[in-house]
Order: structure tokens, then sequence, then C-alpha cells
């Protein structure tokens, strides 16, 4: 059986399309089992569509409360039996309760280089530190919000011309490289969360992760 996933989105789903074309191309080898969107009007639900993947929507505002919500999504995603829980600009704060119920199994790609600019406008973030260099990462989820351990890394070098915009399209193309990648590692049973940190074949890796995997 192929390593089963499901896959979180909030927008336009760009790292979905990306891991739907690494297993397309065989680069992957997994399924998506389904794609669970909290925004209805997200253009990722299209992509999943389109793939023939089965889509989830739970609108948020529908609950009332974090927890609430959180509960239902585990009820919805425990269906499919996911073995890795993909956060691909899921852009919703989880309970302690969900990433405990997922703890070992949830990952999430970050716009930058962890731990440099957690939260959001990490671009903006990144050109107001005068950073010369920029990237993303690939972790897995702790109740820490963008304070998980790194898995894998890439990064880009920002110039002098570099704006929000450019820096936002190079990190992207980087991601979309990076994330299957790491799921690959996951399907192939080489990657998991270790109370003493992440370990890649039985290696602990460093506090960065791999550092240029993408
Ligand atoms: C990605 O750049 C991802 O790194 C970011 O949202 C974007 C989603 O794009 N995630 C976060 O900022 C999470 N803190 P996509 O919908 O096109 O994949």
């Amino acid at each position: 059986m192929s390593h089963t996933l499901a896959v979180l989105i909030s927008g336009n789903g760009s790292n979905l399309q990306a891991i739907i074309d690494a297993i397309a191309e065989q680069r992957l080898n997994a399924h998506i089992a389904v794609v669970l969107s909290n925004n209805t009007t997200a253009t990722g639900l299209g992509r999943a569509i389109k793939a023939g993947i089965p889509t989830i929507t739970l609108d948020h505002r529908c609950w009332p409360d974090r927890e609430s919500f959180d509960q239902e999504m585990i009820r919805e995603l425990d269906r499919f039996a996911p073995d890795t829980l993909v956060l691909a600009g899921f852009m919703r704060i989880l309970s302690g309760h969900f990433v405990g119920h997922y703890q070992g199994r949830l990952l999430n790609i970050h716009p930058s280089l962890l731990p440099r600019h957690r939260g959001l406008h990490t671009h903006r973030q990144a050109l107001a530190a005068g950073d010369t260099e920029h990237g993303c990462s690939v972790h897995f989820v702790t109740e820490e919000l963008d304070g998980g351990p790194v898995i894998a890394q890439s990064r880009i070098s920002v110039s002098a011309n570099d704006t929000e915009q450019t820096l936002s399209e190079r990190v992207q193309a980087r991601e979309h490289v990076l994330y299957p990648r790491v799921l690959q590692w996951r399907a192939e049973g080489r990657l998991s969360l270790k109370p003493q940190g992440v370990t890649l074949d039985d290696q602990i890796l460093p506090t960065e992760g791999v550092r240029d995997a993408g």
C-alpha cells in the first residue's frame, strides 16, 4: 500500500499542485486520500477536483471555537487513515489536541529559514532585517507556532533588487521542489520525529534540518 496523505489548504494550493504533479511523475510514491480546506473558495479545491481527489470543505466560522472545529477536522480526516498530514498553506492555528492527535505525522511548509521570521509577511520581514539569505523550511508541527523541529530547508540569496513579490516567487519555486522531496522521505519510511529530534535514516538531523534540500 502506498503512503496515504491528507493535504490541508486555505488558498491557492500551488504546493498541493506540486505534490499532485510529483505523484503523477512518480517522484513521490504516495497518494492523496483527501484535500481539506477551511476556505470554501480556495483555488486549491479546484486543483484537487481536477486531479480526482476527494475534497472536504469545513468553514471554520460555523463552529463556536477552535477546539470543536479541530475535533470535526479530526473526525473527517481519520476516516481516510492518513499516514502523513500535509499543511500546505493552511492558514489556521491548530489546537493542542489536534497537534497531539497527529504528533509525528503532521508537516508544514513555511516561507522562511526557521527559526527566523515566524508568522506572516516573512518576505517583508526578511527584507526589513537586511537578510542576505532567505528561503523555506519544512518542519514537524508542534504546539509552538512555526516552532516545530525543522526537517529540511532550501535557501536563496537576496539581492538589492529583490522585493516582497520577487522573493515570494523565488521562494515558492523552491517550496515546490522541497515539499515533494521531504514527503518522499516519509513515504520511504526514512523520516521520523523521535523524542531526541528529527531522524532521517536513523541519524538525528541538526536543528536546521537537511540544509540545502530543494
Ligand atoms: C506557501 O508559500 C506557504 O509557505 C505559506 O503559504 C503559502 C501557500 O501557498 N505558508 C505559511 O505561511 C504558513 N505559515 P499555496 O497555497 O500556493 O501552496
